[in-house]
């Protein structure tokens, strides 16, 4: 198995910051209930900025952090739930906006999981060619999925970008991957409806573009299977949690993050959280997480780490790397 060695991480988020007092004044909801049920503090919202231009953004970081040219990159994969169009994929217009001319590009919609499904395809890809270099990004702008009146739904989420740049030469390297697929729970999380139902001859349709979530069954779907995901992980590595350095979950509500560090018995300083700072951003989530992690020199050189994340489809992912 080749090499799969991260040369560089970045993030971008949006200017604007929306903290819960600010939706208190437009909805009825409060930061007492917010911060009590998810530990979100505040989030980021997308004014002029589009999940292209976050994902842009952070591919352009990375190539100046790693050194590397636009036109050295092999594969560019974005994992998103909210892309701005159908199509062209966002990947596909991150590669025209950098230049990266011999790269293919694609997207990936695994929601909530989408940077490790994403992780887990480049490494394929990194596999199937010599001396490769690639782009996994996990970008959103859920805030243009919200139903600013539905505040079981609009409290939870927000937009950003984060990403890194891999490599299958150096010390780095996949050791497990636990990947899963829920389509049969699909419906207790859905957004992005493309045309109701019945949509031929009518002008007057109504679309729900919408968030629609139990939000009950999806805490209880990941409390029970993201532990379950990273101890298959662990298991077929021959690791111990002991291993790790740390477990970077996907922030969707630190109650969930807390529950699954007390369900493997591993002390929750090691599942590092930044949900405070912004929401539920579905597939940036770990990859902003990471990313700050990095920048404040957390992780060295030979570290394991645990990318776990879950979400819509249902489906979950964890990935284990030595960096
Ligand atoms: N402000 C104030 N009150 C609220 C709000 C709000 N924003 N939202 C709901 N409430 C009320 C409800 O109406 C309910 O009132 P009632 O008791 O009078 O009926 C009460 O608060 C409790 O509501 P619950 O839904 O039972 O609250 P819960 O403790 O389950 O927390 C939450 C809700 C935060 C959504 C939780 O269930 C959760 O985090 N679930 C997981 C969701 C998730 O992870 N989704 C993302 C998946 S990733 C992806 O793919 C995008």
């Amino acid at each position: 198995m080749s090499s799969f060695s991260i040369k560089a991480t970045a993030k971008a988020v949006p200017e604007k910051i929306v903290t819960n007092d600010d939706l208190a004044k437009i909805m009825d909801t409060s930061d007492e209930w917010i911060s009590r049920r998810t530990g979100i503090k505040e989030r980021r919202v997308a004014v002029s900025e589009t999940t292209t231009s976050l994902c842009a953004e952070v591919a352009s970081k990375l190539l100046d952090k790693s050194n590397v040219d636009a036109s050295q990159i092999d594969f560019i994969i974005v994992g998103t739930m909210s892309s701005d169009y159908q199509t062209p994929a966002t990947a596909a217009a991150v590669q025209g906006i950098i230049g990266a001319n011999n790269a293919i590009a694609f997207d990936i919609n695994a929601a909530c999981s989408g940077f490790v499904y994403g992780s887990y395809t480049m490494q394929s890809l990194l596999n199937s060619k010599p001396n490769a270099l690639g782009i996994v990004i996990g970008g959103e702008q859920l805030s243009k999925l919200i139903n600013w009146h539905d505040r079981t739904t609009a409290v939870l989420f927000g937009d950003g970008a984060g990403g890194m740049l891999v490599s299958n030469q150096g010390s780095g390297e996949v050791l497990a991957s636990n990947l899963k697929t829920y389509g049969d729970q699909g419906k207790a999380l859905l957004a992005g409806h493309m045309i109701g139902d019945e949509h031929f001859g009518k002008v007057d349709d109504q679309t729900d573009q919408y968030f629609h979530m139990d939000g009950r069954e999806v805490f209880n779907f990941a409390t029970k299977n993201v532990p379950n995901s990273i101890k298959e992980a662990l298991s077929e590595a021959d690791l111990d949690a002991n291993d790790v350095k740390y477990f970077i979950l996907h922030q969707a509500n630190a109650r969930i993050v807390k529950n699954v560090a007390r369900k493997m018995k591993v002390d929750d300083q090691k599942f590092p959280i930044n949900i405070d700072h912004y929401g539920n951003t579905a597939a940036a989530s770990e990859p902003i997480l990471l990313s700050e992690m990095m920048e404040n020199g957390l992780i060295a050189k030979g570290d394991i780490i645990v990318l776990s994340g879950f979400g819509g489809g249902l489906t979950t992912g964890t990935i284990i790397l030595r960096y």
